[in-house]
């Protein structure tokens, strides 16, 4: 088990220095806890209470009470600065880690997010690596002072024994230690299991919380209320259910290591009877005691282990995930594209054994705009969101001028793609920065120049701070047009060959639709378009449209062409247009 967590300690790796001090503070602790205590019995009871023909001077006496205090400062001093500098490494361990996963949620396919909930992952963002921070640091901490001390008790035990001859004591005594390891492994075995149950089941209660924040319109509009709270209270159950397993035998561990210690204790007072005087016993005892306190830590060290292994398997899915879509090692660099798309036997599914594109073949010239129409589901967000390679094609190929996708740098395929999706997500930041991320390095008066061409200019300067405010998580302060002029004023900013266009306008009301029209003329000149729109005002104009039916393109053409030649487009179009 140490060589599955034995991988993380390169987390501790940039901490080296401190850890040093911390565990060298720690075997301090351990001797001055180990040895120190027997020892100081050894020198302070005799003098105290069975005192010499001669009495001792105050200042004599004062320093024989002063070994009390003295033992207590090393050990106290000592444990202080190797449980504080433990803390900070494993506070940035912690980080580390934490950030990791951050980053690696940063380059995952998309494929996976469709496949683990939200809640599932923030669980293992916070409370996994939470847990296998609090495992790595007790490890390195207690794997260095625990056996300190028991050796120091130990080796004391043994001088001892070898100055006073009660060897069977002695002996007798140190046999209960194996004994206290029994009960360990069996509540250990069962606390693996548990460990992994509690991670799990607070990721579902993490679920329901986050999706149901993300629905609290749905609550209301439905009175899903009565229905909600019934659901987080069963999650909520079966976490508690977990966590009460748990505690219930990780509490058992003490005091049954504590029994087991004091039935040791009972045969060693008989076998000390008339062997050994009331000093050495009580040093005996001391020492043994201590010698206990790390085997019960290095039990619970056990405990520990289990439940970091559990976090740590449930980060590890994630962390191990291999990434599908990345840089090929031979991957080309590719400055500004001309925007020849190509589609080569492309076909596509989700799940295996299900396709959702079928062999798709066309070419798209630079320069085109490309309307994609279709019934629901047919397959037209799918084929646009394999161009910036959000998915790859499950065979075939899709290719930028002439170079497979595959063997482009990912970065430069994407910086030559604009995308407006149908809802758009703008992060909790000025609309200026949220305008920014199209291209960081546009000043003031590109970005006005987007928003004015996406007719955004105005409602912006209607905002309390205009350009500087602040647009709420998701962008919440928004209406869905403001929204979707925002998508489109980034576009318009990042002015890539590329551009994808899925319902970009789908948010806005007719008179807004009409300027936007407008400026999409604008913004599709000289440029490859792929647009998904609705209303049959945007197809109209482009000079290719792409008709899908059930994952196939089973028609192509003009407007012109297809409402003369194709019942599907036609039947789409009349039934809009009566609409
Ligand atoms: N993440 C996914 N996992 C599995 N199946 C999916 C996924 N996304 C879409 N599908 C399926 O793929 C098919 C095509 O979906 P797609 O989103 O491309 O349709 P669409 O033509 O854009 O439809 P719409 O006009 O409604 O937006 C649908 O049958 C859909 O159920
Ligand atoms: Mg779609």
């Amino acid at each position: 088990m140490y060589a599955r967590i034995r991988p993380y300690f390169r987390y501790l790796q940039p901490h080296r220095g401190l850890l040093a001090v911390a565990v060298l503070c720690g075997i301090v602790a351990g001797v001055a806890s180990g040895a120190g205590l027997p020892l100081m019995v050894n020198k302070v009871f005799p003098v105290i209470f069975a005192p010499g023909a001669v009495p001792l001077t105050n200042l004599q006496l004062a320093l024989v009470a002063l070994w009390l205090p003295a033992v207590f400062l090393v050990r106290g001093v000592a444990t202080y600065l190797n449980t504080y500098f433990i803390q900070v490494v494993g506070t940035r361990v912690l980080e580390a880690i934490r950030l990791d996963f951050f980053r690696k949620l940063q380059v995952l396919p998309l494929s996976f997010f469709q496949k683990n909930s939200t809640g599932d992952l923030l669980s293992r963002g916070l409370a996994d690596a939470n847990q296998l921070q609090v495992t790595l640091t007790t490890i390195a901490n207690e794997i260095v002072r625990s056996p300190a001390s028991l050796l120091a008790s130990v080796s004391y035990v043994a001088w001892l024994a070898y100055q006073n001859g009660g060897v069977a004591a002695v002996l007798v005594s140190l046999a209960v230690v194996p004994l206290t390891v029994l009960p360990i492994r069996y509540i250990g075995k069962k606390l693996i299991k548990r460990a992994g149950q509690i991670q799990a089941e607070l990721g579902a209660v993490t679920g329901v919380l986050s999706e149901n924040l993300s629905a609290t319109k749905e609550v209301r509009a439905f009175s899903l209320e009565e229905r909600e709270v019934a659901r987080f209270g069963r999650a909520s159950q079966l976490l508690i259910r977990a966590q009460l397993k748990f505690m219930k035998y990780e509490k058992a561990l003490t005091p049954l290591i504590e029994i087991v210690s004091a039935a040791g204790l009972s045969v060693t007072l008989v076998y000390a009877y008339g062997r050994i005087d009331q000093t050495t016993f009580i040093t005996l005892i001391t020492a043994i005691y201590a010698g206990y306190e790390p085997i019960k830590k290095l039990g619970s060290l056990n405990n520990e282990m289990k439940r970091g292994m559990g976090a740590l398997e449930r980060l590890e899915e994630v962390l191990n995930i291999p990434l599908t879509i990345e840089d090929a090692p031979t991957a080309q660099a590719l400055p500004r594209a001309k925007g020849d798309l190509a589609f080569a036997n492309t076909t596509f599914s989700y799940q295996a054994g299900e396709l959702v594109l079928l062999e798709l073949n066309q070419r798209i010239p630079a320069g085109t705009v490309c309307a994609l129409v279709g019934p629901s589901g047919a397959g037209k967000t799918t084929f646009a969101n394999l161009v910036p390679r959000f998915f790859d094609p499950t065979s075939g190929r899709v290719t930028l001028d002439g170079h497979d996708l595959r063997e482009l740098r990912l970065a430069d395929l994407r910086r030559n793609i604009a995308i407006v999706p149908q809802d758009p997500v703008l992060f909790n930041d000025t609309v200026r920065e949220n305008l920014l991320i199209a291209r960081p390095e546009a000043t003031t008066i590109d970005v006005e120049n987007a928003a004015r061409a996406a007719f955004a200019h105005d409602f912006i300067l209607t905002l309390p701070l205009g350009y500087d405010t602040i647009v709420g998580e998701r962008g919440a302060r928004l209406s869905g047009g403001q929204k979707q002029r925002l998508a489109l004023a980034r576009a318009f900013l990042r002015n890539a060959p590329v551009l994808i266009l899925d319902e970009a306008t789908s948010a806005l009301d007719s008179e807004s639709e009409a300027a936007i029209q407008q400026a999409l003329k604008q913004l599709v000149i000289g440029k490859t378009v792929l647009i998904i729109a609705h209303r049959f005002s945007t197809i109209r104009d482009a000079s290719l449209i792409l008709v899908f039916d059930r994952g196939e393109i089973v028609a192509r053409g003009t407007h012109a062409e297809l409402h003369a030649g194709n019942p599907l487009y036609r039947s789409l179009y009349d039934r809009q247009q009566g609409s």
